[in-house]
């Protein structure tokens, strides 16, 4: 063996050993992150988006791959055969494809200086919104024309859970000797009930399916279109005298409905954890006709929280910057997100239908096309969940999939009863994959 080629199988020798220490290092480092974990449960580590529903996530084969080189890190999901699947919250991981190819259009430095006041814009009733972010809001609804801004007022909240909050504080009457009932057609938002009466208010207070409401005065009715968790376009079902909406738009986006109208609600909430998956940023907005209705819903927040995370609301204004960026190149290109989102949603519906047809176990929801007015195209609605029903003598459908290993959530939180279950279609590709691929093989 001469010199240079001596040297060589050193150097194959050298990074062969670099990459098993490296993989080594990992495997611990992911140990030590699951059994954190499991040590965190019941901690409250692990609290999330859908309050009391949100448990830990499960333990997946993740594999993080550090290249040497630049530095950066990939993460790459492998779903075992066997491993649990849980679709349980709609935690929408599936965006993180896309905002990887955004690189730096989206990132956003900030020193260590910068953003210190409680105040954003003193001249404004909610003093605490950023007017980068507001000005991103109302550019992106234009562009998308989903929802009406004008002559609206802009309330920031700590996600639309927070908004939501507030507005249930804003409508309520406040000297009434009894609360106001709060109402939504079943099935309704899990988290809807819960988050209502967690406070046992004196204000207002869950009762419960709007489609059987019956009672005289005034009411509160929560509509969410398209609907969380059957994905269907929705109104206002009671349409009594004294009746005050809040209209839950969090899904009223082309990757999940054809946009057929511009919404013009009284009270419109939205959030971007689900139209750009950033629920981590936890940044939600209200579209308000009201002034006093805005002014008493910024009031609630400056109490629970003196305002809304300045860093937060500037990654939100960023993000929703690059989101219209890429709104004003064509719209059916793939790195327009909102196209990203609608093929990708696609994809992943056919596929379910297909491995629900294999299985001959189940059924799924029934949607008809529109035309979007965004993208000028004939689609069908992809919803964020599927509402998926266990036919035949299943009664229930959570505890039966739970026996393969894949956690949903049970048909009786949303008001119906347990021969359904909702399934989160936002989760990671290979996560998702698993899953149908699962269904499918599912016989009875
Ligand atoms: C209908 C609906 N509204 C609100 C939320 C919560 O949104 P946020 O993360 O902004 O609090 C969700 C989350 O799943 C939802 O499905």
């Amino acid at each position: 063996m001469d010199k240079v080629s001596a040297d060589s199988t050193w150097i194959i020798i050298g990074v062969m050993c670099l990459l098993m220490l490296s993989l080594l290092l990992n495997s611990v480092l992911l140990l030590s992150k699951f059994a954190g974990m499991g040590m965190g449960k019941g901690k409250g580590m692990c609290l999330g988006g859908e309050k009391e529903m949100m448990t830990c996530p499960a333990v997946k084969e993740e594999v993080q791959v550090s290249s040497s080189s630049n530095g950066s890190s990939t993460t790459t999901t492998v779903v075992s055969l066997d491993s649990i699947i849980n679709l349980d919250h709609g935690d929408p991981t599936m965006y993180e494809a896309f905002w990887r190819k955004m690189g730096d259009k989206s990132t956003l430095v900030i020193p260590g200086w910068q953003l210190m006041s409680y105040f954003s814009d003193i001249g404004n009733f909610c003093w605490f919104l950023e007017p980068e972010l507001g000005s991103e809001i109302r550019r992106l609804h234009k562009l998308v024309g989903n929802a009406d801004t004008e002559d609206r007022y802009i309330v920031v909240g700590t996600g639309s859970t927070q908004l939501f909050q507030a507005a249930l504080y804003a409508l309520s009457p406040p000297d009434a000797t009894e609360p106001i009932n709060v109402v939504s057609a079943s099935p309704y938002y899990s988290s809807y009930p819960s988050i209502t009466d967690f406070l046992k208010s004196s204000l207002y207070k869950w009762a419960g399916d709007a489609n059987s409401y019956s009672k005289e005065g005034p009411y509160i009715e929560l509509v969410t279109s398209p609907n969380n968790p059957d994905g269907y376009t929705r109104q206002s079902v009671v349409n009594r005298r004294g009746g005050l909406l809040i209209h839950d738009l969090a899904y009223h986006w082309p990757q999940y409905t054809p946009i057929t109208s511009v919404a013009n609600h009284d009270l419109m909430l939205f959030t971007v954890s689900k139209s750009t998956g950033h629920a981590g940023t936890r940044i939600g907005w209200a579209l308000v006709k009201d002034k006093e209705v805005a002014k008493r819903m910024t009031k609630f927040i400056e109490l629970n929280t003196i305002g809304v995370s300045k860093d937060s609301q500037l990654r939100a204004a960023k993000i929703l910057k690059a989101v219209s960026d890429t709104c004003e190149i064509k719209v059916d290109q793939a790195d327009n997100f909102f196209e990203f989102g609608r093929r990708e949603m696609s994809k992943r519906w056919e596929l379910l239908r297909e491995a629900v047809k294999q299985s001959g176990m189940f059924s799924l929801p029934e949607f008809t096309s529109d035309t979007c007015n965004h993208s000028g195209k004939i689609t069908e609605p992809h919803p964020a969940f599927a509402w998926l029903k266990c036919e035949g003598e299943i009664e229930d459908c959570e505890s039966f999939l739970r026996g393969h290993n894949i956690l949903t959530r049970n048909g009786k939180h949303f008001g119906m009863d347990s021969k359904y279950v909702r399934v989160s279609m936002l989760d990671r590709e290979a996560t998702f994959n698993q899953f149908v691929k699962r269904l499918s093989n599912m016989h009875s």
